[in-house]
């Protein structure tokens, strides 16, 4: 197969990182660049930092860390800003959320994170119920204030001498919302925004400024956000890539490891009982029950795709699925992710499985954050544009072209994630068809 190197432009100068929200993900993958950056932490769980890559045949043995041979933008050339309602410093916000150890990883960074200081947020109540601040933006319009977040875009590029920006949304999941005509175009968003129309929320005022500065945006959230016609029109008609959505780092990492591995043994499943224990402010924010529903269904739609009742209705076509939220405050950043999963095996014997994931939410999403970054940075950088369907590997709702369905096998998604890094790169894709390609 004939490969050519793809134009990039090289990752020169630097990289200004907007966060919309300053609480515990954004405040620890902050603290964490700053931390690898000096020495004092290892990138662990980073793709980007510590990942490697197969290149070439197998007898060529080649191996390579990502990072020496994609130009990503080093961490040295990051600069981060940050919206939020609620006006504590990064430090604060790190002090506050308990994620870090206050003397080995907070203190030693301090003056830093000190310094990044929320600007007035974009924020709607009526979209995050369980939330209050008062950092926060007024105008009598939503295009106003979309057009008041473009300006705070402009002020921190000039003022912080950064060549290019990525903006990528840490805050708070909003409320459900289905996709109506306010969403389907460009010109009815815009007049959507004219009319105050509560189909919009703050979220897609933020992606929209993003999108009209030239900012490429990532959603972490479950919102709708950009996953909408008229967002991928905008970034379409702008250049700019965009993804999301929901940052995959616990409960649905695992269940998009256990799911396939079920299918590819046409082993049957009865039914996938998962339940999460936090105590931290997203849980108490998810204790809303329409913030929640947009959560749910982000993590409810992993099972079918993984699973393809459609082609295997003796298998998966009965199966009661179910996910929850208890938030219960002792808990703090340190969730509790419990499944238990009714299977069935040769003649329908039935069988368990049972996993207790006894994990830190914020520990997982910090190096996907950190990833997202650089590797949206990188398709900007690279002239890709739209969806970035190769990024599913960070998501637990990937967005994906109309025409297809979502692919959510982790192993899939980390395949097609290094074969764009190799067409980058003007390597030959892995097939895992013939004896002449490496295995990933
Ligand atoms: N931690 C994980 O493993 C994980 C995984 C998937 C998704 N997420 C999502 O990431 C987001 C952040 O999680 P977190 O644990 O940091 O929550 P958090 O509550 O600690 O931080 C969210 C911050 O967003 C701010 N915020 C809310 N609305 C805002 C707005 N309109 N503009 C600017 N800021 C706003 C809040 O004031 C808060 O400080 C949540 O939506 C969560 O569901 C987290």
């Amino acid at each position: 197969m004939e490969t050519s190197k793809h134009h990039i432009e090289p990752a020169a100068g630097r990289l200004g990182v907007l966060t919309v929200g300053l609480g515990a993900v954004a405040s620890t993958a902050i603290a964490g660049v700053e931390l690898i950056k000096r020495g004092l932490a290892e990138p662990v769980g980073s793709l980007s930092q510590m990942g490697t890559i197969d290149l070439g045949k197998r007898t060529e043995d080649r191996v390579s860390l990502i990072r020496d041979i994609v130009p990503l933008a080093g961490l040295d050339d990051l600069v981060f800003g940050a919206w939020d309602p609620i006006s504590d410093t990064a430090y604060d916000a790190a002090l506050k959320c308990g994620v870090l150890d206050q003397y080995n990883h907070i203190e030693p960074i301090g003056a830093v994170l000190k310094e990044i200081e929320p600007m007035p947020a974009v924020f709607d109540q009526n979209y995050v119920r369980r939330l209050d601040g008062d950092n926060v933006k007024s105008a009598a319009t939503k295009r106003e204030l979309a057009e008041a977040i473009r300006e705070d875009i402009r002020d921190f590029k000039a003022t912080r001498s950064c060549d290019r920006m990525v903006m990528i949304w840490c805050a708070s999941t909003e409320i459900f919302i289905e996709p109506g005509p306010a969403h389907q175009d460009l010109a009815a968003f815009e007049a959507a925004m004219d009319a105050n129309d509560e189909a919009i929320p703050p979220s897609m005022l933020y992606a929209y400024a993003a999108l009209s500065e030239g900012v490429p945006f990532i959603n972490g959230a479950p919102n709708l956000t950009v996953d909408m016609p008229a967002m991928v029109e905008l970034a379409d008609r702008a250049g700019l890539p965009i993804c999301g959505k929901d940052f995959k780092s616990g409960q649905t990492l695992l269940k998009t490891v256990l799911a396939p591995m079920l299918n590819a043994r046409l082993l049957g499943l009865r039914g996938w009982y998962s339940t999460n224990i936090l105590g931290n402010r997203d849980g108490e924010v998810l204790a809303d029950r329409d913030s929640f529903r947009s959560k749910e269904v982000s993590k409810l739609g992993v099972l079918e795709h993984s699973l393809r009742p459609d082609l295997y209705p003796q298998l998966y076509g009965n199966v009661h699925h179910q996910v929850h939220i208890n938030y219960y405050p002792p808990s703090g950043d340190n969730k509790e992710g419990w499944d238990n999963i009714d299977i069935f095996g040769w003649l329908g014997y039935p069988m368990q499985i049972k996993v207790n994931f006894l994990c830190r939410d914020s520990i997982l999403a910090a190096p996907l954050v950190l990833d997202l970054i650089l590797l949206t940075d990188l398709a900007h950088r690279a002239g890709l544009t739209g969806v970035q369907e190769w990024l599913s590997f960070y998501f637990k709702s990937p967005q994906h072209a109309q025409s297809a369905y979502p692919e959510h096998d982790l192993f899939v998604q980390q395949t097609n994630l290094k074969n764009m890094l190799r067409r980058l790169m003007g390597e030959e894709p892995v097939t895992h068809s013939g004896s002449d390609h490496h295995e990933d």
